[in-house]
């Protein structure tokens, strides 16, 4: 199993390879992680789960960064902010990492999941890793909202306001829900305090594990379509036509023994 990644490294890292697969097993264990077979067709759309996991991570990253000098209070959140894009080093970059990878997770998980649908990847076995990637997109969802007030400018401010208003007016939960998102009756101080533990510690939280399942059924069912999968549904329809022919045969067998 170790034999992917030690062909790939140099011949001088080849004995570190070998020393921690001995002493750990690690190397095995990524082979595991990092390699799954895709169908030949298109098999560039199968990146686009990866490259939502690659930028999740990446936020959680940049976003743990910026909590060194973000303060979460109405009178020092904006001025937290100026700060990081004026005077720490490397601010403007890690912000800009945080804002943009926001903006492009959108888009990728959206081709991620219009290619999982297009590919059928829903139907059976995998009707679960997709209600999970639903859940998994209410989260990110839910994440890009709460993060936009964080900055406490005109902007942020009155976009979450207008979509709380929006969202009050769901059905029997919506004003229940907007009263415990604002803290009260008003954005104020209490809705940023609101908001920023969502963003920061609840949704994330909750994130994970999800993340961890979608995963682990990836890899108990494989990639929809991947060779193995057909090779595996000729393998058992062959058996059951095998099986189907052979109780025709004996129904025969048994019906001209009663003739005779
Ligand atoms: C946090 C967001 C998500 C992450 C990190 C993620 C990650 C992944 C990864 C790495 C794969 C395997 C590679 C691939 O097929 O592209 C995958 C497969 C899959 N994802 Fe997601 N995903 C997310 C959101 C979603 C959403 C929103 C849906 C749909 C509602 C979804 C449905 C699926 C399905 C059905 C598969 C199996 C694909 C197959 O077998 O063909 N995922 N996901």
């Amino acid at each position: 199993m170790i034999g992917r990644i030690r062909s790939q490294t140099s011949e001088a890292s080849k004995f570190l390879v070998d020393w921690m697969e001995d002493r750990t097993g690690i190397v095995t264990m990524l082979e595991h992680f990092l390699y799954e077979p895709v169908p030949k067709r298109g098999a560039w759309l199968y990146t686009l789960g990866s490259a939502t996991l690659f930028l999740i991570v990446l936020q959680f990253i940049t976003g743990i960064l910026l909590l060194f000098y973000y303060v979460p209070t109405t009178d020092h959140a904006w001025n937290s902010v100026y700060y990081i894009m004026h005077g720490v080093y490397f601010g403007v970059l890690i912000r800009g990492i945080h804002y943009w990878s926001a903006n492009f997770l959108m888009a990728v998980i959206g081709l991620h999941m219009a290619r999982t649908f297009f590919s059928g990847s829903y139907k059976a076995p995998r009707e679960m890793n997709w209600v999970i990637g639903v859940i998994l997109l209410l989260l990110v969802v839910g994440l890009a909202f709460t993060g936009y007030l964080l900055r406490w400018d005109q902007d942020g401010f009155w976009a979450s306001v207008v979509g709380m208003k929006i969202g009050s007016y769901s059905p029997f939960i919506g004003p229940y829900v907007i009263h415990f998102l604002l803290g009260g009756d008003v954005a104020g101080p209490a809705t940023l305090s609101r908001f920023f533990a969502i963003h920061v510690w609840l949704l994330p939280a909750v994130l994970a594990p999800f993340i961890g399942i979608h995963l682990y059924l990836l890899r108990r069912h494989g990639e929809f379509g991947a060779e193995f999968e057909y090779t595996d549904r000729l393998t058992k329809l062959r058996e059951s036509q095998q099986l189907e022919e052979f109780a025709r045969y004996e129904a025969d067998e048994g019906e001209e023994i009663e003739r005779e």
